[in-house]
């Protein structure tokens, strides 16, 4: 059976919902899924993975967060990941989504394979959720 991660952070709670709502449709394709807050997480749990979901609110001037995530996914800068796929996902205040687009690039050249994004303003709505769930499904199909 395929291994999905997905792996967050979440200060408020926005994009916690969203990473539960992709782990539910990943379940339902049959995958073992693990949900993680990046906290927990460990770097085994991103190479044992098929495929890797991470979460991240925009914070801390328009970029992931800096305390739990930034130094999580920068041991990948040394750790081969050989083009695992990952899929990124959040939420932003203002930013517009300049966070993510930051996020897709230092993941390309730590040699991840970014399969697909999805971001937010503030609060899922239950149609953002919706399409959590959806991308949750899709997730082993990239
Ligand atoms: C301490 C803090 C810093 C933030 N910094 C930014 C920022 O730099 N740019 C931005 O667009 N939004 C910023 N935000 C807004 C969050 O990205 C937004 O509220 C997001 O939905 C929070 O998701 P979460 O509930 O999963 O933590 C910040 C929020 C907090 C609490």
């Amino acid at each position: 059976m395929k291994k999905v991660s997905v792996i967050y952070y979440s200060s408020t709670g926005h994009v916690e919902a969203m990473a539960n709502h992709l782990a539910k449709g990943a379940e339902l394709q049959g995958a073992i899924v693990k949900v993680l807050r990046v906290q927990d997480a460990k770097v085994n749990d991103v190479l044992d993975a098929d495929i890797v979901a991470f979460g991240c609110p925009s914070m801390d001037g328009n970029t992931i967060e800096s305390d739990e995530m930034q130094p999580f996914i920068t041991e990948f800068k040394i750790i081969p990941v050989e083009k695992k796929k990952c899929f990124l996902f959040g939420s932003y205040g203002w930013d517009k989504g300049e966070f993510m687009d930051k996020w897709i690039k230092t993941m390309i050249s730590y040699d991840f394979d970014v399969i697909d994004k999805f971001v937010i303003h503030e609060a899922p709505a239950k149609q953002d959720l919706d399409k959590c769930f959806e991308y949750g499904k899709k997730l082993l199909t990239y």
